[in-house]
């Protein structure tokens, strides 16, 4: 029997590399380049399946040509709002991605950027590396208790969830949701959150954490005029989609002390941050690392593969979008 053609567009962790090897018609992208347009585009003529990640953009246009060969699109990672899941649907092509198994890395970085902002983690580790550091004071890089604050979180998901969770449990956090639907009691209870209409979250926040997918429902839903709802004091997480964020009026609030900082893992055009952000010391810029632990990335590898190898069995994906 011939055995399925399977594009990798990225260099994926090697115990994930070998299984598939072990049951596909494996192409593997060992030098971690990402694929141009044009590589994308005839790699849909050419494979059974690829499985993309987040820099790899599935458009319309690009499902619409004509000699498909794709049937699946693995997609590594949770987003998937590189893909036009409409159109691909439309066009008979499975999608799935890897839900779950990056909740808890997502929701640590998170956390990790709310206290590397709050309390001037980033600064601080210039000023050591820098030399500039002459000892300690009093008055020196203070920063701001978050233990039994409020955090807002903007959509409550799974990961919007473990953050409120670990906010909650590990320091004392009052939390506030804003999503489309309340979520169930018990979960409320557990992460001691209340369902709050944005604009009140927006204000009562300390610390505001997104949460949300992308996509065009989302884009700039953090604009000029909810960053000025927030309060002088408040800080912004996100972990989710850069577009999520007007990062020109970001830009602005954080200058303006509209707001007291930023912690961001994600840009609007990546890798490009910014230059105006670059410049801020009240902002902590990571480089979209949210699920980067080597535990998480097999395991999105695993769940990537699990997806593959039941639609190849004629089962139905147990994350088919
Ligand atoms: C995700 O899983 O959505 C991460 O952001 C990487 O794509």
């Amino acid at each position: 029997m011939t055995r399925p053609k399977v594009l990798v567009t990225r260099k994926w962790p090697d115990a994930v590399e070998r299984r598939l090897a072990s049951a596909y018609d494996l192409t593997l992208n060992p030098a971690d380049r990402p694929l141009t347009p044009q590589a994308l585009a005839a790699a849909m003529g050419a494979f059974d399946a690829i499985c993309p990640t987040v820099v790899d953009s599935i458009t319309a246009d690009l499902v619409a040509r004509d000699g498909l060969r794709v049937k699946i699109l693995a997609n590594y990672g949770v987003g998937v709002n590189h893909i036009d899941v409409e159109a691909c649907r439309a066009r008979g092509i499975a999608v799935t991605n890897t839900p779950d198994v990056l909740t808890g890395a997502t929701a640590e970085l998170a956390l990790t950027l709310m206290l590397m902002i709050a309390r001037r983690a980033g600064e601080g580790e210039r000023q050591v590396r820098s030399g500039g550091w002459n000892g300690w004071g009093t008055t020196r890089l203070l920063g701001t208790t978050l233990v039994g604050k409020t955090l807002g979180v903007i959509g409550f998901g799974r990961i919007g969830q473990a953050t409120a969770r670990m906010a909650h449990r590990a320091l004392g956090m009052s939390v506030l949701y804003s999503s489309r639907r309340p979520a169930r009691p018990g979960i409320e209870a557990e992460t001691g959150a209340r369902h709050t209409p944005l604009e009140a979250l927006l204000a009562q926040s300390d610390v505001v954490t997104l949460h949300c997918p992308g996509g065009a429902e989302t884009r700039h839903l953090i604009n000029a005029e909810r960053l000025a709802q927030m309060k002088p004091s408040a800080f912004l997480i996100n972990t989710a989609r850069g577009a999520v964020v007007d990062e020109a009026a970001l830009e602005t609030a954080l200058r303006t002390g509209a707001i007291a900082g930023a912690g961001l893992d994600v840009y609007s055009n990546e890798p490009d941050v910014p230059a105006g952000l670059l410049q801020l010391e009240n902002v902590v810029l990571l480089p979209h690392m949210g699920s980067a632990t080597t535990e998480t990335r097999e395991a999105m590898g695993h769940r990537a593969v699990d997806n593959l190898d039941a639609f190849f069995a004629g089962e139905r994906p147990l994350d088919l979008l």
